[in-house]
């Protein structure tokens, strides 16, 4: 800690700060999927940062897209597109082309119109694409209802039933070639029993289609393991074998058939910190303010999805008090923690705000014209 107190002192503040060699770790961890022939794509949209891409092709991941312009950084990056895939519920022509072009390993669609566009595009350009349909098992995640993604209601995929109702379609497009389902059906999910009910569901809508005439030999779980984010000192790695077994204990498989996950914020969340500094204090009626520099421009979870990061501050002082801890930004919703006990900190003492590292930078943005954090690493 002595030194990384000189590093962030030197610096100009809010800055996101990563540590690679926890990255490093947690990617030896995550090779736990290895042992069961498991395929790992990682959720670009988690955090797109270059020497954080580099550390995560050289483990041997591909890449999960959800645009036509994260499939290109991925590729820039030196994936290989057939390590590719992309989701979205709104791929544009242009899109859909241009990873049709790149010859990507497979589009997860998302509605039965967007089947149909991909074909026609695909034939235009004398061309076959691989796709998987991707389907909203009506599974509710436990976890913030603002990513929950396989529940009722939720915009993604399409029902178990509707695929079975449009076999006979997919049968007919000439120009794609269906080679699995693909389900997702949320983000940082800390209960496991959530993904052996996918298995469940995934189980029963498998046996269906094997029943329908269809062999899939591609099977894409998702992703949505979630990390500890009251605690990330003593749980910075995410128990990856635990996860990767319920699948291996409940998923019913067809024969050769491959297994893919697409996680992103197992993988980054804990190896990035929000690097701020305590600007004012302000103590009113009801409040003890606590307003740092950094605020919702560089970290929009809080302000979002009410989520509570870790707040660490580096303030030497042996007395505590309890601050509500706020950004500069002209939003109430612009705050970080309520009641948050800390050591005494004063004007220009160092915080970090912890597990900063999946959904973090990739959400940064200027409102109030701010200027966007930079970042640095710990090599
Ligand atoms: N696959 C698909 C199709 C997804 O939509 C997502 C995330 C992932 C994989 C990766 O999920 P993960 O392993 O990272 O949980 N901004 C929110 C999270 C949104 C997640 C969107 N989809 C947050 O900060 O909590």
């Amino acid at each position: 800690m002595k030194n990384l107190r000189s590093f962030f002192s030197a610096r100009e503040t809010p800055f996101y700060y990563y540590d690679l060699e926890l990255l490093d770790a947690t990617l030896m961890a995550l090779s736990s999927a290895n042992r069961y022939g498991y395929h790992v794509h990682y959720a670009l949209k988690a955090n797109n940062n270059t020497p954080i891409l580099e550390r995560i092709k050289k483990a041997g991941l591909g890449v999960d897209c959800v645009s036509g312009n994260e499939v290109k950084i991925g590729l820039e990056h030196g994936f290989k597109s057939s390590n590719i895939v992309l989701a979205g519920v709104g791929k544009t022509d242009k899109e859909i082309g241009y990873a049709i072009d790149q010859n990507i390993f497979s589009f997860n669609v998302e509605s039965i119109q967007e089947l149909e566009v991909i074909d026609e595009i695909a034939g235009k350009k004398g061309k076959k694409a691989n796709v998987s349909i991707r389907i909203n098992p009506a599974i509710e995640a436990g976890t913030h209802h603002y990513i929950t993604t396989g529940a009722k209601g939720n915009k993604f995929g399409i029902s178990g039933e509707q695929l079975l109702e449009s076999l006979d379609l997919l049968k007919s497009l000439s120009n794609v070639h269906f080679i699995g389902l693909h389900y997702h059906i949320g983000s940082q999910i800390t209960d496991l029993n959530r993904f052996k009910n996918l298995c469940e569901r995934v189980n029963h809508l498998q046996k269906e289609l094997q029943a329908a005439g269809f062999s899939l030999p591609h099977l894409n779980v998702g992703g949505g393991l979630g990390i500890d984010y009251e605690n990330p000192q003593e749980h910075p790695i995410p128990d990856f074998e635990a996860y990767f077994r319920v699948f291996h204990e409940h998923l019913k498989l067809l024969p050769d058939q491959e297994v893919h996950f697409e996680l992103g914020r197992s993988i980054v969340g804990q190896c990035g910190t929000l690097v701020t500094r305590a600007l004012y204090l302000k103590e009113s009626d009801h409040s003890n303010f606590l307003i740092l520099d950094a605020g919702m421009t560089d970290l929009m979870r809080p302000a979002l999805y009410q989520a509570s990061h870790k707040i660490v501050s580096l303030s030497e002082a042996q007395n505590t008090r309890q601050y509500d801890v706020v950004g500069p930004i002209c939003e109430s919703s612009d705050a970080f923690g309520k009641s948050i006990t800390l050591p005494e900190t004063k004007r220009g003492d160092i915080l970090m705000i912890c597990s900063a590292g999946a959904y973090g930078e990739t959400m940064k943005n200027s409102y109030n014209a701010r200027d966007l954090a930079p970042a640095y690493y710990s090599e």
